[in-house]
């Protein structure tokens, strides 16, 4: 992996802004969720919790890549961390992956009780959709086919059917292949989903800086190669923490995968292969992102930076 992509200041400086924009962003969009009951509550203990925001910050990036104002993809970006935040809620449930810890906090069934959590998941997921449809009355036609976008790879085609393929693959001998299409869908789905608004969005405002219909395409078809490849090697790192990460960093739990005998990719093929799979996957996103030029850096600072990550 280059080295000098991972020592880019100025893309990292740009990324953790656009977190942070994100982050100071999300309590006005709760402001009355259900103010003052249980359920207002839980919302907003798992929104404002500290989450790295990689999946809005990234919608974020691929905006200023395809030219089109942040300001008018927040919402999407907002909607995005609600939905892949309720994901979170529903799988530290007791009847999904049963963990006690989530970004440095007990997690929501602990504090709230389970039909809260369960609440709390519904409910994040129905505000991101009255927000996406908000902006969507505002945009037309671009800022509904974001929200087509956002429905379908959180869905059965996306992040749910790979949370479900999942709990399918438990106590199995699920092979490579299975594992890896399950992280496709679980994991880089709703990567792929930041992308996807940025993209369109483009559609309207801003269309990649004028390129020709040819190279509008192109430059999304990479935003889909890009995001799966990262996607698969951010999971793989995910279930290599799990076995050697530090909790206190990390802010979950280590050790689920086993004692839920989940079959993850690292189960399957063992540590050192698993390792030297995620830098290539790794390497297929840095490729995919060459489309970009100069505009890509970002892409590859974010690539280099998650490989090494430790939370
Ligand atoms: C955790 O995602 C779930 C996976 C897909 C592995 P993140 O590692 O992005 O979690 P937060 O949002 O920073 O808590
Ligand atoms: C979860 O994968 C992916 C989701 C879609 C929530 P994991 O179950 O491994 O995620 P963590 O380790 O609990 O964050
Ligand atoms: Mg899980
Ligand atoms: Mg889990
Ligand atoms: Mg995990």
């Amino acid at each position: 992996m280059d080295k000098t992509a991972k020592a880019d200041e100025v893309s990292k400086n740009i990324f953790y802004g656009y977190a942070e924009a994100v982050t100071k962003a999300i309590p006005s969009y709760i402001e009355d969720t259900g103010s003052g009951t249980e359920l207002g509550k839980a919302v907003e203990y798992c929104l404002t919790a500290p989450g790295k925001r990689i999946r809005p910050a990234l919608t974020l990036a691929f905006c200023d890549i395809f030219g089109v104002d942040c300001g008018l993809a927040m919402p999407y970006a907002v909607a995005l961390e609600m939905i892949h935040t309720y994901s979170l809620v529903h799988d530290d449930m007791p009847c999904m992956d049963d963990d006690d810890l989530r970004r440095g906090r007990p997690t929501c069934h602990k504090v709230f009780g389970e039909a809260n959590a369960l609440l709390c998941g519904d409910a994040l997921l129905n505000r991101a959709f009255e927000i996406v449809f908000e902006a969507a009355v505002r945009d037309g036609r671009c800022g509904a086919a974001a929200g087509r976008e956002l429905a379908r790879l959180a869905g059965t085609e996306g992040m749910l059917g790979g949370q479900a393929l999942d709990i399918a693959n438990e106590n199995t001998e699920a092979g490579p292949d299975v594992l890896l299409e399950t992280y496709r869908l679980k994991t880089s789905a709703l990567l792929e989903c930041a992308a996807a608004v940025a993209v369109e969005l483009a559609r309207e405002n801003g269309r990649y800086f004028n390129s020709s219909e040819e190279e509008f395409e192109n430059a999304a078809a990479a935003t889909v190669s890009f995001t799966r490849n990262l996607g698969l090697a951010f999971q793989i790192k995910d279930d290599l923490l799990d076995i050697t990460g530090d909790p206190g960093t990390l802010g979950k739990p280590v050790g689920s995968d086993e004692r839920d005998s989940k079959r993850t990719y690292v189960a399957a093929v063992g540590a050192e292969k698993a390792a030297r799979d995620m830098e290539s996957y790794t390497e297929k996103a840095v490729e995919a992102a060459a489309v970009f030029g100069e505009r890509g850096r970002i892409l590859r600072w974010l690539a280099a930076e998650l490989l090494d990550r430790k939370h």
